[in-house]
């Protein structure tokens, strides 16, 4: 690393007075043309000689002992490569957080969908028929199908009591503030209960991975995916090899939202024990939408108690929590998606007494996982939905509520966190609700809503919230990520990161952080395709990390090879591009490569402590007021929402177009989840599996998204920034349904809000009304 790489400048204020300044700009995206041409190369558009294809043979059942795997004696199966757990060289494990998961079922199935025998044929056709003349004989266990069953632990199926992961966070004391506030009259107690369902990713490009592997040369896996590093460290104890023979190169990725971020890995592994098996052929595994669908991870479904204690003018005294996920049959990455949305619990509010009591459950469904927000969308749900509910409990506006509570510089989080930064939430409340109209739009809608017979009945509602950026307390001092930028002898900058572009724009932000550093224009900055053989180790392409955590780390490899060539004297104080160019070309002739790294370091101050739970959970967050209006069609039961605002603080905003590109996605996603996105389970098997029946929001079901951004930088990130990825998903659902109860004067609890369970809580209410 370059001397004084860490102390170097960085920052605008810095920037050489030469070149494009691009932060800030709508440059053309680096991989745009290569989509819109078709020239990007997908995983399913490599065909490779002699290769073959995969297939997998999945459990239909939640829970049983394997008793026999039997080959239709009819069918040829003399060019059918066949792999089952006594093939895996090593470990049968996909190694993540604890060793629980085996890449393919051995002796027990405990979820279905899961993977017990694989297929290779070179006929892609040939092996999916061979697939459907496999028979497994499975004996049925008790399974346990939800969170409650779960919880009860009267069938056991993981650990001593079903809980895969228990959090305990406490600040203040919750019980004391309860026990003090007995007998008072200037005090009310509400409390409330929240489920969220399961949701599906339905990133466009389904999952799929190509393998070449032998004892010989070891496993080579190209794919689509998030993660290089993770696919990498599952492969390692799979197969027994040194890290060095084990490679993970990304291809254009399709969109992961959270879903590439896990799955992956058992994907590579099945394409790789293939390859194995059949003595080193390639061979190419790519599911289907209906495979994907129902095999793959989803969001967990969630369960949150909430009891709130609170003045009667609106002051939060104390809030006691109980957050439960479920996190399907094995541990997966649950206790990381339990954590960040435990931190997010209470929410963006001045609360001194705050409990939550969190746990992942184990059930035999499949496996749930990463999607955007890893939790915060769940418990976000729930504490903006509660809010609504303890403010109507008080007599008061919701805003009004929120106004008198939210969390400003000086006040600590529920961790304890300090809040340093410049944060003015109900300023952006009312941007939020002077573009949405509110109070023109509140006086419409009575009017609108007391016309007789009216059956389109409309309601307005919002959430304040926030979202950490990057890894969640240490993680990122653990991660340690690692940048490298190397320049060429032609003056071009190469980024080398494992972050992967997968839509979101990774590589558009690295060059223009990387160009604007060193004042060279966006056209001369490159991203190397993440592959493990030839970028370190950056970390994963997840929590919102890329722009903000990785960013600053370009930022400051970038800064690093100007540094070198000063330092040499090859390149004075200011310089032009063409200087810079030239600089580069000297270091060649007399060097060789010019490189600089760069490595993470926690900024000062941020310090966590994992046994506590207290302590700064991040190193910085997005904050954000999103507005809802809705129209409530009471003949048909349903929702549509019909303008949407959304007022957030990112940070600097790097890329204006793909910035609100980001909400824009997040918010349809939000109302997907919110109204229409419902897996249906029948025995822990997801049966709408189709994109006919499992129903995501198209254009023609979305509102004008309006996005506005109010930036306050943040001094540790790239320029300034912040992240976005996940903040835009954790808003728009309580807002939407605090609107809907806005409309209804019925209050709705879980979602989806589907037409059916809004009818059923509409007529439910009105029975129990009498
Ligand atoms: Mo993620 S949900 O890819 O952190």
């Amino acid at each position: 690393m370059a001397a004084g790489l860490e102390e170097a400048p960085v920052g605008r204020a810095e920037r050489p007075p030469v070149g494009g300044p691009s932060i800030g700009a709508n440059v053309p995206r680096k991989e745009g043309r290569g989509k819109v041409t078709g020239a990007a190369r997908y995983v399913d558009d490599v065909v490779m000689d002699g290769m073959l294809y995969g297939a997998t043979v999945r459990s239909p059942v939640a829970r049983g002992r394997i008793v026999g795997v039997h080959y239709d004696p009819a069918f040829d199966w003399s060019e059918v490569v066949v792999v089952t757990a006594a093939d895996v060289p090593a470990r049968n494990l996909v190694t993540l957080i604890l060793e629980d998961q085996p890449v393919l079922a051995d002796g027990v199935v405990n979820h279905p969908e899961e993977a017990v025998v694989l297929l290779a044929h070179p006929d892609r056709w040939y092996v999916e028929e061979a697939r459907r003349h496999v028979r497994l004989e499975i004996e049925p266990l008790p399974a346990v199908l939800d969170i409650d069953a779960a919880l009860a632990a009267e069938t056991v199926i993981w650990g001593d009591d079903n809980v895969l992961k228990r959090i305990d966070l406490a600040k203040g004391d919750v019980d004391a503030a309860f026990a003090a506030a007995a007998g008072r009259d200037d005090v009310v107690v509400v409390e409330g209960v929240y489920e969220t369902g399961a949701q599906e990713q339905l990133y466009i490009e389904p999952q799929g991975m190509i393998a070449v592997a032998t004892p010989g040369q070891g496993v080579t896996v190209w794919g689509s995916l998030q993660c290089p590093y993770y696919v990498h460290k599952a492969l390692v104890p799979m197969f027994g090899l040194p890290e060095e023979q084990v490679r993970v190169v990304q291809m254009t990725t399709g969109g992961g939202f959270g879903g590439k971020e896990e799955y992956p890995s058992m994907i590579a592994g099945h394409a790789a024990l293939l390859s194995w098996k059949a003595g080193g052929r390639p061979v190419k595994l790519i599911y289907d939408r209906a495979e994907d669908m129902v095999a793959t991870t989803k969001r967990h479904p969630s369960r949150t108690r909430h009891r709130t204690l609170v003045t009667r003018d609106g002051e939060l005294l104390a809030m006691d929590i109980d957050f439960v996920l479920d996190g399907g049959a094995y541990a997966t990455l649950s206790a990381v998606v339990l954590s960040r949305g435990t931190i997010h619990a209470a929410g963006p509010y001045r609360v001194p007494h705050v409990r939550v009591t969190s746990r992942a459950v184990a059930t035999n469904l499949p496996p749930h996982g990463a999607f955007r927000g890893f939790g915060a969308p769940q418990s976000i749900f729930a504490v903006e939905r509660h809010l609504d509910k303890v403010a109507k409990a008080l007599g008061m506006t919701p805003e009004a509520l929120r106004r008198r509570n939210l969390l400003s510089e000086g006040d600590t989080t529920a961790t304890g966190q300090t809040v340093t930064e410049r944060i003015d939430l109900p300023r952006m409340m009312r941007m939020a609700m002077d573009e949405a109209r509110w109070d023109e739009r509140k006086r419409a809608y009575a009017e609108h809503n007391a016309v007789p017979g009216q059956t389109v009945l409309k309601g307005l509602g919002l959430a304040t919230f926030f979202h950490g950026s990057g890894f969640t307390g240490s993680g990122e001092s653990y991660l340690a990520s690692v940048v490298h930028a190397e320049a060429t002898a032609e003056g071009r900058v190469v980024v080398l990161a494992a972050s992967t572009e997968i839509g979101q724009g990774t590589n558009t932000i690295f060059s223009q952080v990387a160009s604007d550093a060193l004042g060279l224009p966006y056209e001369w900055v490159d991203v190397a395709q993440p592959d493990t053989a030839a970028v370190p180790d950056s970390g994963p392409t997840v929590a919102s990390r890329t722009t903000m955590v990785v960013g600053k780390l370009v930022e400051r490899a970038a800064l690093g090879l100007r540094d070198k060539l000063q330092a040499e004297g090859l390149l004075g104080r200011e310089y032009t591009p063409e200087q810079f160019a030239e600089a580069c070309a000297a270091w060649h002739a007399s060097r060789g490569r010019l490189l600089a790294a760069s490595e993470y370091k926690a900024p000062p101050g941020v310090v966590w402590d994992d046994a506590t739970y207290r302590g700064s959970a991040y190193g910085s967050y997005g904050w954000a007021c999103y507005v809802a209006a809705v129209a409530v069609d009471t003949v048909t039961w349903e929702t549509r929402v019909e303008d949407f605002v959304a007022v957030q603080d990112i940070g600097t905003v790097i890329h204006p177009v793909l910035a609100a590109g980001q909400v824009e996605g997040g918010v349809a996603q939000g109302i997907g989840w919110a109204l229409s996105e419902e897996v249906v389970w029948n025995d822990g098997r997801m049966a709408n599996g189709r994109m006919t029946n499992y129903i995501m929001p198209t254009a023609m079901d979305l509102p004008d998204l309006r996005v506005f951004f109010q930036p306050v930088p943040y001094e540790h990130g790239p320029a300034g920034a912040k992240g976005v990825g996940e903040l835009p998903m954790d808003g728009p659902a309580p807002a939407i349904v605090n609107a809907i109860e806005d409309a209804l004067g019925v209050a709705v609890d879980a979602i989806p809000v589907t037409p059916e369970r809004l009818m059923r809580a509409v007529k439910q209410a009105e029975a129990a009304r009498g």
